[in-house]
């Protein structure tokens, strides 16, 4: 069977097995490393991607089921090499330290900043709830949201 997907705006097809997890497919065919399996349980964010505009575990979605949906990854995100708001905010903040949960975190606060405007400091934290980060305080990620939806 071939898998069907539409990645960053590209038709990608694959030859895996229905079942096999997004993420695998994202990262040993296609190359495009940014979503990282960590826990694979769900529970850590750094694999999230964008599914139909919803940030979702990459880990626990089988491919087969992404059919027909809009992928998109933090490779996806930015202009080209031009960095979208919430990059330029996080790298202007100083808030990245191993990067290990960062694609999952650029994801998660891209989506907050399209849909969510008017996010509060609470609204940030809760909406990176399924972001871990085994570095930082999020002081710092939260405050480069906020400056990125200051500029809005
Ligand atoms: S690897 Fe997917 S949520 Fe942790
Ligand atoms: S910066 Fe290292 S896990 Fe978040």
């Amino acid at each position: 069977m071939t898998l069907n997907l539409t990645v960053n705006g590209s038709r990608r097809t694959s030859a895996s097995e229905p079942a096999t997890p997004l993420v695998d497919i994202l990262r040993e065919e296609f190359h495009l490393t940014g979503a990282k399996p960590v826990c694979r349980e769900g529970f850590c964010g750094a694999c999230m991607v964008l599914i139909d505009g919803k940030p979702t575990p990459s880990c626990l979605m089988p491919a087969a089921l992404a059919q027909g949906c809009e992928i998109r990854t933090v490779e996806g995100l930015g202009a080209g090499n031009t960095l979208n708001t919430i990059q330029q905010a996080l790298e202007a903040c100083d808030a990245v330290q191993c990067g290990m949960c960062f694609p999952g975190m650029v994801v998660t606060l891209t989506h907050l900043l399209t849909t969510a405007p008017s996010a509060t400091r609470d609204d940030i934290r809760a909406a990176l709830s399924g972001n871990i980060c085994r570095c930082t305080g999020y002081e710092r990620i939260v405050d480069a949201a906020l400056t990125a939806l200051a500029k809005k």
